[in-house]
């Protein structure tokens, strides 16, 4: 946990956008696996993470906004989970621990809701996304669950984004720390990568890497042969020579930062040369776009550059013909590069998604698109100091997808499509970074992972 005055400092900012009412965050609750008391480990809420610092179950966090006063809810444990699961601090003493000077039992917290609610107080809460957090908002707030949506406050929500958009020092060290245990995992992954090898031995192995730092992933690892697939979790398959393999993973300490890294490498430690040539564009993709971060520039237009690259690269290997600039703008890349550029990352592995995407990645002046690839890209508008970014260009070479494009001559005068059906057993590349938004430019946060050819052979050659 941070110091509490960091938490105190995020409340009185958060107080500071909004006039009045009672702002509610349910931290999260045990879920159960397949019986009541196995559970799945637990996960923190980020938005209670991030104003109340607390990873305990069942707490509730209440900023007052017209009393001035905040609240820690909780029931303080018995013996009997004494015996099961150990000591705790009590509530009181968990409250101050973020600096809260006020705390209460559960009881006590909904017989607050129910007063504000008589009252005809204002309740401000963000969307909740698990079962047993709706069923528990719709009993606080007397509202059926299918309801609760419409009750949301866009106020809190454009406060929360705005406060956890933009990463202090602290925080972005955290994310650091976690680059750095993704290097560990990413580089045992690629020393892994040879013939005979099945992909769940490697996924095991760095998902573990992640516990035995103290970590959990920040998401299912991805790690396939069949890299086409974007998000792959089928970890059966026998590495076999001539196949590329995508590895995207990361993890979350419990604080709950997180890394997202993707590294795509030929099995067995050799690029053949259809290999290298997809990946030398891949990689161009990935580099331009880091070098093009900067506040001000509008990601879309960082993602539209990585599609030109993407273009202009394919076009030289005659997969793509004609002029590049025109084919990306009239979206025949996304036959190939189908996905967004990226996403931002903090308490979150896509951070803030739950907020509404298009309320985190877009606004008035950049909306978001309908079309084909672009409408997937989570995030459009311009980028700010403090901003941490993924940035995850591939190519991927989707046979069910190259079918239909063929067979509707989709944009052919931009496709060789007799030389894309070569490709069809290629798989797919991916190369993902996680870069922070600097005053003049950006920084790739971590320890660098191997990414050119050469480190990457030398990696799996190992
Ligand atoms: N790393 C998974 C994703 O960005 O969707
Ligand atoms: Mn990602």
């Amino acid at each position: 946990m941070f110091p509490s005055e960091v938490y105190i400092e995020r409340r009185k900012k958060l107080r500071a956008g909004i006039s009045g009412g009672i702002i509610l965050f349910l931290g999260n609750q045990e879920v159960s696996f397949n019986y009541p008391s196995n559970t799945y480990p637990f996960r923190q809420d980020s938005n209670f993470s991030y104003f109340f610092g607390l990873d305990h179950p069942d707490l509730v966090g209440i900023i007052d906004l017209d009393l001035d006063k905040d609240w820690i809810f909780g029931n303080d444990i018995d013996i009997d989970d004494i015996i099961w699961m150990g000591k705790l601090p009590s509530i009181k003493e968990q409250a101050d621990l973020v600096g809260v000077t006020d705390s209460g039992s559960l009881n006590e917290l909904t017989e607050l809701i129910l007063t504000a609610r008589n009252k005809g107080r204002t309740i401000h809460f963000a969307p909740p996304y698990r079962g047993e957090t709706i069923l528990w908002l719709s009993d606080l707030l007397g509202v059926p669950h299918l309801e609760l949506r419409q009750h949301v406050s866009k106020l809190l929500i454009k406060n929360i984004i705005k406060l956890r958009m933009k990463k202090d020092a602290r925080e972005i060290a955290e994310i650091e720390k976690m680059v750095d245990v993704a290097y560990l995992m990413h580089t045992t992954a690629m020393k892994m990568a040879k013939p005979g090898i099945i992909e769940q031995e490697i996924a095991g192995t760095i998902e573990g890497i992640a516990l035995s730092h103290g970590c959990s992933v920040s998401f299912p690892v991805i790690l396939s042969i069949n890299g086409q697939t974007l998000h792959n979790h089928y970890h059966g398959n026998t590495l076999t020579k001539g196949r590329m393999l995508v590895i995207d993973a990361g993890c979350e300490n419990n604080l709950h930062y997180s890394s997202d890294i993707t590294r795509s490498v030929p099995v067995g430690g050799t690029f053949n040369l259809r290999q290298k040539g997809i990946y030398e564009i891949v990689l161009n993709a990935n580099l331009v776009a880091i070098k093009a971060m900067n506040p001000g520039i509008p990601f879309r237009e960082i993602h539209m550059l990585a599609a030109t690259e993407i273009a202009k690269g394919l076009t030289n290997l005659g997969i793509m013909k004609g002029d590049p600039v025109e084919a990306a703008s009239r979206g025949a890349h996304t036959l190939f590069f189908p996905h967004g550029l990226g996403h931002p990352l903090g308490l979150d592995v896509h951070d803030l998604e739950g907020m509404g995407e298009n309320l985190v990645g877009y606004d008035e002046e950049v909306r978001r698109s309908k079309e084909f690839g672009l409408a997937f890209l989570r995030f459009g508008r311009k980028l700010e100091e403090g901003f941490v970014m993924t940035i995850e260009p591939g190519i991927y070479f989707i046979p069910e997808l190259i079918d239909i494009w063929k067979a509707e001559n989709r944009l052919a005068e931009f496709i060789n499509f007799d030389v894309v059906e070569t490709y069809k057993d290629f798989g797919g590349i991916r190369i993902e970074d996680d870069v922070l938004v600097t005053a003049n430019g950006y920084r790739v946060l971590g320890k660098p992972i191997p990414k050119t050819v050469t480190e990457i052979e030398e990696m799996v050659r190992w």
